[in-house]
């Protein structure tokens, strides 16, 4: 596994990095099959359907990967591709297995908002999941036209507004922010996650858009996919913040 600017010791000691600790090793492995494992196999049938073949060499990246073991399992399945999990917090470190060799990841720690982020490189696969609310609003929109020019297929994943959706996804919520400090507030409603990834795509009219939902227990997440048919060079970034 390569590790290409993770930081120093001092960053991963990260505000609440006991409590992230707590919720991966227990809290999660208790609730997982309910939530994360859902969304998980969810993601992998939608690879399969869009005939995604793990034999073959891929270039994919989970642009935010937190501690999620998306990335573990995606480079378990795909032992022939090419894994990025970034993030900006050293969280990320929590989801390396200790015992299991795994030699097609990289961990990297970027700004997804800098110009520089997927600027210049080109993936058959990114996925941007759990992100979007921890963006403003400009940015999202910035964020996800910047996907979908990078990327041949782009899968989105975002949780309903969870102030709004269900009782449980309002605790799960609560959770997240007092236990473990999660500072994202910039949810979507249905309406508006799907209104925003229509607009992020109208500089290729060639791609393709699939929406769905999936309930779990910690509430409804949308989930888009975008397919480029045909790939536009990456452009100049110009008046997007709009
Ligand atoms: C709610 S977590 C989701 C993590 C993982 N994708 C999942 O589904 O479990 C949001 C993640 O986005 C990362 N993040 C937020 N803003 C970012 C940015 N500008 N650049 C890179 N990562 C960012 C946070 O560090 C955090 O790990």
């Amino acid at each position: 596994m390569g590790i290409l600017n993770v930081g120093t010791n001092n960053d991963i000691q990260e505000s609440h990095f006991y409590r992230h600790l707590i919720h991966k090793k227990i809290i999660s492995r208790i609730f997982h099959r309910f939530s994360s494992k859902k969304i998980r196999t969810a993601i992998f049938n939608l690879l399969k359907k869009m005939g995604f073949n793990h034999e073959k060499s891929y270039k994919m990246i989970d642009i935010s990967c937190g501690y999620d073991d998306l990335i573990i399992e995606l480079a378990q399945k795909f032992r022939n591709s090419e894994i990025t999990g970034n993030d900006l917090c050293d969280k990320q470190l929590l989801s390396i297995p200790r015992k299991a060799k795994i030699n097609n990841i990289t961990l990297t720690k970027r700004n997804i908002l800098s110009n520089e982020f997927c600027e210049t490189e080109t993936y058959d696969l990114i996925i941007c999941k759990n992100t979007l609310h921890h963006l403003p609003r400009s940015d999202q929109l910035y964020l996800l036209r910047k996907l979908i020019r990078t990327g041949k297929n782009v899968i989105i994943v975002e949780i309903e507004n969870p102030l709004k959706s269900s009782l449980s996804a309002y605790v799960w919520n609560f959770y997240y922010r007092k236990f473990l400090g999660d500072d994202g507030s910039n949810f979507l409603s249905r309406f508006d996650f799907f209104n925003l990834i229509s607009r992020s795509n109208n500089e290729n009219p060639t791609t393709k858009i699939f929406l769905s939902d999936l309930k779990t227990i910690k509430g409804n997440y949308m989930f888009a996919l975008v397919r480029n048919k045909i790939r536009i060079p990456n452009q100049p970034n110009l008046g997007e913040n709009d």
